[in-house]
């Protein structure tokens, strides 16, 4: 038996259809039924066959939950675990520390409990450090304490320490940090979004420079991973290093609309987060733009997916051709 938490989300959902392919069980982690829904239509985007989706046992419980979890690891030899708490809000950050950190505590006490015999985590480019200047980053890079790091990388780190641990307790286990993921299902949130916006003319465009990578080629890298003799090793999972304005021209121009046209320099968004951080304590609303979503708006980190390149002979699509895969699926 297979189980997958986050099976519902970005990540999730594109593996459960990859997993259904094969002829093993799987239990998928669900909170609510309408979630279901996106999933039904990730799959619907690859196959019209419905008995692909009526293959997964479904059960419903949040991973925060041990006495809930505890049933779901019954027979279960492998866990997918993708699920998370995204966020940039500050205001988010314990409720993130609670599903990230504590939730994948969790899932690695009943993984060991259960004698699982492999785990594969989703961490993130978020968890792997900085390197010097210039040169790209690998996981080799050191995740920097001291440095001024958003809640959502201190969770995702703090989640990855924890499975560092669980193969230390007789669980095999891979970890993947991918980079910004794109795919398609998930317009209203998350890295969906950016294609939602420059679908609808959004006009601002930073310089700043970050790993991508399809999700596709993020699920492949995580069943190939599994099913094979490696362990107790991370991967940078990144197709190509990217400007936000390389990758949001990319998408406008294969929709066919306006590129986003007004360039925001550091200063504006500087600005720009402030006062929304000061509305935002007023109005108890998330503010428009977060400090750290306006710092990686503008730096630059550049990433090496050599290791699983060369580990798996793995060969990453371009960003090109994920991105027209994606608008594809827009209008769907
Ligand atoms: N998207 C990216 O660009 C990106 C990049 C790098 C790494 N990652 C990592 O990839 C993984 C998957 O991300 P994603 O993009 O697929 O995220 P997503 O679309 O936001 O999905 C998150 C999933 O986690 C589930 N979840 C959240 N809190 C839960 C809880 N308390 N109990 C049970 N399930 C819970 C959600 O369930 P509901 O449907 O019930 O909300 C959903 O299935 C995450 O670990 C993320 O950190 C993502």
């Amino acid at each position: 038996m297979i189980l997958v938490t986050g099976g519902t989300g970005l990540v999730g959902s594109h593996l459960l259809y990859h997993l259904s392919l094969k002829n093993d069980a799987i239990r998928a982690i669900y909170r609510t039924k309408t979630s279901l829904e996106n999933v039904k239509k990730v799959f619907s985007f690859y196959s019209s066959d419905e008995n692909l989706f009526n293959i997964i046992e479904w059960f419903q419980a949040d991973i925060t939950d041990v006495p809930a979890m505890i049933p779901a690891f019954v027979d279960v030899k492998q866990v997918y675990h993708c699920a998370a708490y995204i966020s940039f809000n500050p205001n988010e950050y314990r409720e993130m520390r609670k599903v990230n950190i504590h939730g994948t505590e969790i899932i690695v006490n009943l993984a060991i409990d259960a004698k699982v015999d492999k785990l594969c985590f989703v961490g993130s480019i978020a968890s792997v450090g900085d390197t010097v200047k210039g040169q790209l980053t690998t996981e080799e890079d050191e995740w920097n304490k001291e440095q001024d790091n958003s809640g959502y990388s201190i969770t995702k780190f703090g989640a990855e320490m924890e499975v560092w641990r669980a193969s230390q307790e007789g669980v095999e286990v891979v970890i993947v940090n991918p980079g910004v993921i794109l795919g398609s299902g998930f317009f209203a949130s998350g890295s969906g979004k950016l294609f939602n916006q420059i679908y609808n003319g959004f006009k601002y465009y930073t310089e700043g420079i970050t790993g991508f990578v399809g999700v596709k080629d993020v699920v492949e890298v995580m069943i190939q991973l599994m099913s094979s003799n490696i362990k107790n090793e991370r991967f940078i999972l990144v197709s190509e290093n990217k400007s936000f304005k390389e990758v949001f021209f990319l998408i406008a121009d294969t929709f066919g609309k306006k590129r986003p046209s007004k360039k925001i320099k550091p200063w504006q968004t500087s600005i720009f987060w402030r006062v929304s951080s000061l509305i935002a304590v007023f109005t108890r609303k998330e503010p428009l733009l977060s400090k750290y979503s306006a710092k990686s708006a503008h730096s630059i980190s550049k990433y090496s997916s050599e290791k699983i390149e060369k580990a798996l002979n793995f060969e990453f699509k371009e960003i090109e051709t994920v991105v027209k895969r994606v608008c594809k699926k827009y209008s769907n």
